[in-house]
């Protein structure tokens, strides 16, 4: 391995600005696609990251490149000293933004705005308040529904996740197109994808493919807009003419997007994951509180990373369900 050579640059030649961090592996929504009925297995309190350890890491991974982080969950926001990463990570020279269910965000307004988090990504998979309750396990849509609306009125930029399932909210496409009329967010379709414990298979899956069908039978062609992707988006976007705001689709498991691919994740227990769907990890904590370096932890795991989705690169691999044995659930890898 080169010394001097950029440690966040892969065997494939892809650079990684983009560190997403988990901060907690609970959540106070249980959706189906995200984690097992069950729960899921939390690490030991003592095995998680304190704020000046999450400081520490990032500082490292901003050190050698890292000029954007997001902070994920489970759901971040329950974790009790979000105030204080927060601070600690506004110091950092990065863009810092944060993916949420938003059920209790209306508290913690002034707490973003102070440090400088603009970009706020709100999970919400539908638009029916029954519905929400079936896939969340939990009666919030209208806390949900309320916030996203306090959240565009205070000036966030806002994008809503939405995961399809099929026969369960795909004919609500057309309805959270239409949430886009008048509001300035970006509405992104999500395809289920496969962790460990949410029963995934492909017939539950809605595609790109369908998300457009249903889009062109309900506009006219000169009303649909392709809009150009930003550099390294995971989506592709569009938008209807004459819309405040927009659309686009996230195609993990069709269309993969892994060449443009700069993301890096850190999970709540301290270990870095070179891919969304990658069976291994690497310990940073452990090497942390050891006191030694964790460059080149970080340079080997991203030296090892696979060019597509962990090395699941057909489909046919993608549907193996030993493949993702290893993998952790979304609740615990944070999106
Ligand atoms: P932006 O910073 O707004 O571009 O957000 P993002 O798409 O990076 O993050 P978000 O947390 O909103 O994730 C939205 C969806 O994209 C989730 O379902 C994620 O699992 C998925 N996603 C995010 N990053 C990756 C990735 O690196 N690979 C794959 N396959 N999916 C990803
Ligand atoms: N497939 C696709 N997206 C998922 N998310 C959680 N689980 C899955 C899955 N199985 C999404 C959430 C959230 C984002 C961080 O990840 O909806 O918006
Ligand atoms: Fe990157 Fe892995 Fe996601 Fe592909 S599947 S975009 S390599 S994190």
């Amino acid at each position: 391995m080169n010394e001097n050579k950029n440690i966040l640059q892969d065997s494939h030649g892809r650079d990684h600005a983009y560190l997403r961090i988990s901060l907690i592996e609970r959540c106070n929504l249980r959706c189906s696609y995200c984690m097992p009925e069950e729960g899921v297995q939390l690490s030991p309190k003592s095995h998680l990251m304190t704020y000046e350890e999450i400081y520490e890491i990032a500082k490292t991974f901003v050190k050698h490149g890292v000029t954007k982080i997001r902070l994920t969950g489970g759901e971040p926001l329950i974790r009790k000293d979000i105030p204080v990463i927060l601070e600690k990570l506004a110091t950092l020279p990065v863009e810092l933004s944060i993916t949420s269910n938003a059920i209790i965000i209306d508290s913690f307004i002034d707490v973003l705005k102070a440090n400088k988090v603009n970009k706020i990504n709100v999970s919400l998979d539908s638009l029916d308040r029954e519905k929400f309750k079936h896939i969340t396990r939990r009666d919030q849509f209208e806390k949900v529904y309320s916030n996203i609306f306090l959240l565009i009125k205070e000036g966030f930029n806002v994008k809503v996740n939405a995961v399809l399932i099929k026969g369960f909210n795909d004919n609500e496409i057309i309805d959270f197109i239409n949430f886009t009329k008048d509001l300035p967010i970006s509405v992104r379709f999500i395809e289920f994808m496969p962790f460990d414990g949410n029963k995934w298979d492909m017939s539950k899956m809605v595609s790109y493919k369908d998300v457009m069908t249903y889009v062109n039978t309900s506009f006219t062609e000169d009303h649909i807009e392709r809009l150009q992707d930003a550099p390294n988006d995971t989506s592709k976007n569009y938008k209807i003419k004459g819309y405040k705001g927009s659309f686009a689709i996230i195609s993990s498991v069709t269309n993969p997007f892994c060449d443009s691919c700069n993301r890096l994740r850190l999970t709540a227990n301290g270990q870095l994951k070179n891919c969304l769907f990658s069976a291994t990890e690497s310990d940073l904590l452990t090497t942390l509180r050891q006191g030694n370096p964790i460059e080149p932890i970080i340079q080997k795991a991203v030296q090892a990373k696979f060019k597509i989705r962990g090395g699941m690169d057909t489909l046919e691999k993608l549907q193996e369900p030993k493949l993702h044995n290893n993998n952790r659930s979304m609740i615990t890898i944070g999106g």
